[in-house]
């Protein structure tokens, strides 16, 4: 007989919406401190790699450049990368009351763990408890002010710290980035079931490094077969990968990039 090594139901995985949602008392921590935000929105996919640090803070810009007032949260708290694209590795400061004050970048404001260490070097090796702290201090701690648009990236997997995000934060949608190979494919279907589970809305698939190394058009199926939106496709770009590498979001400077991701928001509808 195959053996399950999940539960039917595993604990601590109810959604917001359930009864006995253990998180309840962070969640309304969180919900009172992003009241001046007009909608959280997550970045996911369940695979690594696949560019979801790097579309974040590209939608991120492009909010901006659209005139929106636009916040991030790295939520890869042990292996973070925002602050590297976004260009600035200062310090986070917390004010008298104990509050953190986001760092800004191309006139977006963010936090990352990225900015929280003495050295970027040192892996910040942690487990669920401090993982939990780290993410839910980004939400419930941090002066977000009055914004338009909190994104929040996610790392990889159906882990920790997508779930807690999915239990505490009020999201209005989680986007899918996925590459279009069916290696990908496998784990952007298991966060499009983790957020369904979780009662988060997927807004829709996201197509990265489209073309001819990793293929073209496997988003749009994925995304047809889950009922949801294809929302558009960001070619493998040797830009892309530069402007990441020197902090600068490819969209303040490649008009095309700018276009395919105004493309991807109007699709989303956010
Ligand atoms: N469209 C693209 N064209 C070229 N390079 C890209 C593209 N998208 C992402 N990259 C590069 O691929 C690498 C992985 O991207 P990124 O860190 O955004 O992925 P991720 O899904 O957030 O990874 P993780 O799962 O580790 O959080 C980075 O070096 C990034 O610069
Ligand atoms: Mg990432």
């Amino acid at each position: 007989m195959p053996i399950s090594i999940l539960p039917d139901q595993p604990q601590n995985t109810t959604s917001p919406q359930q009864s006995g949602n253990p998180f309840k008392e962070v969640r309304s921590r969180v919900e009172e401190n992003l009241k001046g935000v007009k909608k959280v929105i997550a970045v996911h996919s369940g695979k690594g790699g696949v560019g979801k640090s790097t579309f974040a803070v590209n939608l991120a810009a492009a909010l901006t450049k659209l005139g929106f007032a636009v916040g991030l949260v790295d939520a890869d708290v042990d292996c973070p990368s925002c602050h590297k694209m976004l260009g600035n590795s200062g310090r986070v400061f917390a004010d008298e009351r104990q509050r953190l004050q986001p760092v800004g970048a191309h006139s977006i404001k963010f936090l990352s763990v990225g900015n929280m260490v003495e050295s970027e070097d040192n892996a910040n090796i942690m487990r669920g408890p401090i993982m939990f702290k780290l993410v839910s201090e980004m939400l419930y701690k941090a002066d977000w002010g009055n914004i338009d648009y909190l994104i929040v990236d996610l790392p990889p997997g159906t882990g920790d710290n997508p779930l807690t995000v999915m239990q505490i934060a009020p999201l209005a949608g989680l986007i899918i980035v996925t590459q279009p190979q069916e290696v990908a494919l496998v784990d952007a279907r298991k966060s499009a079931d983790m957020a369904k589970r979780m009662g988060v809305k997927v807004i829709g698939v996201v197509e990265n490094m489209s073309g001819e190394v990793f293929g073209e058009g496997g988003a749009e199926k994925i995304a047809n077969k889950l009922g949801t939106k294809f929302l558009g496709a960001i070619t493998l770009s040797k830009t892309i990968r530069e402007c990441s590498d020197r902090g600068m979001p490819a969209v303040l400077i490649e008009k095309p990039l700018f276009e395919a991701h105004i493309k991807i928001i109007r699709a989303a509808e956010i």
